[in-house]
């Protein structure tokens, strides 16, 4: 069995490690987008033009489904791309349904880049599962380059994170696949103070169940 696993950068590379790790028969081709990364501030149509060759390269090269590892392509472009390529995709988007259901102080952060941010499918997660919630989306458009270019400036992850405890965050989303490669330091500001998600092992399960249906 072979898949593809696609993002722009180095977030795709944490979410082939994890399933390559959790499913060992797998083959699992990386496809990242070093030319065009960060994706994070630019709009879906100029994401799409550099997208659409990528999947199509995979799909060339036989794999069975995508993994679409990357939330800015996912909130903006899901349904296009499934419209487009008749193979499963499986997409990683924000957790704000979970992050929801965890918190009990009723406020999340959200931790994305400003394209997913102003997608309409993250409004409508917000729309459909945190209404009684305060959502907090924290300024992280420079940390996908930061930790592109393995320069992550520890400050600055620092202050934002203590402004969404401050505020009373309980549960802090990472709906960005680059943010996992900080998720330990994430943890350790937060000091049990709040939850921290990511979805590989939830990406994990459903590739599980498409790859069983093949
Ligand atoms: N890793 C991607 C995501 O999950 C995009 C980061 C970027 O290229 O800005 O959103």
């Amino acid at each position: 069995m072979k898949i593809g696993v696609f993002d722009s950068g180095v977030g795709g590379l944490s979410v082939a490690n994890a399933i390559r790790q959790a499913m060992p028969s797998v083959e699992v081709v990386l496809r990242e987008d070093r030319r065009h990364v960060p994706y994070g501030n630019r709009s879906p149509q100029e994401i799409l033009g550099f997208v659409v060759p990528i999947f199509q390269e995979l799909v060339d090269e036989n794999c069975q489904a995508i993994v679409v590892a990357c939330n800015t392509v996912t909130t903006t472009l899901i349904d296009e791309l499934r419209q487009r390529f008749s193979l499963p995709l499986v997409a990683i988007e924000p957790m704000v349904k979970p992050a929801a259901e965890l918190s009990a102080s009723k406020v999340i952060a959200v931790c994305a880049t400003p394209t997913t941010l102003s997608s309409p499918r993250y409004a409508q997660l917000k729309a459909e599962y945190a209404q009684d919630l305060k959502v907090l989306e924290p300024d992280c458009s420079d940390w996908a380059f930061m930790i592109e270019t393995q320069n992550p400036d520890r400050q600055k992850i620092e202050a934002r994170i203590n402004e969404v405890l401050t505020a009373g965050a309980d549960v802090i989303v990472l709906a960005c696949t680059h943010y996992h490669w900080i998720e330990k330091e994430i943890k350790e500001l937060t000091a049990g103070r709040a939850e921290v998600l990511q979805p590989e092992p939830a990406v994990i399960e459903q590739l599980k169940r498409v790859l069983a249906r093949l």
